[in-house]
Parts: C-alpha cells; structure tokens; sequence
C-alpha cells in the first residue's frame, strides 16, 4: 500500500483552493493540475508498506500527541514543474517531525527529505511566456485550524489517482 500521512482540507477551504487554480490555468494552459478531491499537506511521505504494517502505522499516528493549531495558506511558487501555495505557521513543522519520529521508533520507512509544508496545486506545468506563479499573489488565502491529521493511501481507480482517508488522528 502506498502511503503519507496528511493535513486535509474542509470543503470550503478547497473552494478557495479551486479558486487559485483556475486562477493558474488561465497562465498555465498545460499542466496536471491538482484534483479538489486531493488537496492536501504532505506531513510524511511513506511509500509502498506491506499491508502487515498497516496496524503499526495506525500505531504511530495514535501516538503522536498535539493540540489544535492555527496554519495559513497563500503565496504560490514553483520548485521546478510543480506549483504549490506556501504553508506557514510554526507549529506544522513540530507535527511533521512528531509523526516522523513516532514512525522511526517503529521502523517504518518515511522519505526523509526535509518537511518543507506546501500545497501541490499542479505538476508538470507549462506556464505562458512571461508568467510565473508570482502573478497568483502572495496574499494569504485562508487561515485554518489544524485539529486533526490523517493516515492516506494513494490509489489508482480507473486510472484516476486517488487518495483514501485511512485513520485519523485527532487533535487533543
Ligand atoms: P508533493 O505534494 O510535494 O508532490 C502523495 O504522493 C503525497 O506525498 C504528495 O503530496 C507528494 O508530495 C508527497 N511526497 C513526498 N515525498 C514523496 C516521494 N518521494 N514520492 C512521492 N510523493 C511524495
């Protein structure tokens, strides 16, 4: 199973996500662009795990502790193809580094690249000469209140990649 562990988005948070999108389509007239259904901030990206893990996976995300947390969202830029909007607030980073922790005390393989919290809006872009995701603004979006994460697999359903909700784990 392939999995990451995530902050999600309620649907009115996608809306004003959907709205810079279609904000970049009209500069990025080519490009994979995120589906509503899967916005979300990578905390942890695990990988293929055998499908035995599953519970000790399920473990760690129950052992991680936090309270509700406040993060914001807006600000979008480019790391080569992909475009994101920028994350900020200091206490996602802790989040990502807890989760991780909790998965390395069970030896469970995480991508150990450094936590850089983004918003995938769209991969392999192709943007029109002269623009550059600058021109989507860099004001913030939208705050949120972070209260919970969650355990995601990545699947393919008729070829479309889709992401399920395994676990959540809750704020305390
Ligand atoms: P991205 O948004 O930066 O592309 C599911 O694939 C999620 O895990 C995506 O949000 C992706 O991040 C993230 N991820 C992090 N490291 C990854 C890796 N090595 N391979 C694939 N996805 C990765």
């Amino acid at each position: 199973m392939r999995l990451f562990f995530a902050v999600n988005f309620s649907e009115r948070e996608k809306d004003a996500i959907m709205s810079k999108i279609s904000a970049l389509k009209k500069i990025c007239p080519r490009g994979n662009f995120s589906r509503r259904d899967n916005l979300h901030v990578t905390l942890a990206f695990l990988g293929e795990v055998p499908r035995e893990r599953l519970d000790d996976v399920i473990a760690a995300a129950k052992s991680v502790k936090f309270s509700p947390f406040e993060i914001s969202v807006g600000g979008a830029g480019n790391f080569g193809s992909v475009v994101w909007l920028g994350v900020g607030g200091k206490e996602l980073s802790p989040l990502a580094a807890a989760v991780r922790a909790e998965c390395g005390k069970r030896s469970i393989y995480f991508d150990a690249k450094p936590f850089s919290p983004h918003l995938t809006i769209c991969r392999e872009a192709s943007f029109s000469e002269g623009s550059s995701p600058s021109a989507l603004g860099d004001a913030t979006l939208f705050s949120k209140r972070v209260t919970s994460f969650e355990l995601m697999e990545s699947t393919r359903i008729s070829g479309v990649l889709t992401y399920k909700k395994l676990f959540s784990k809750k704020a305390e």
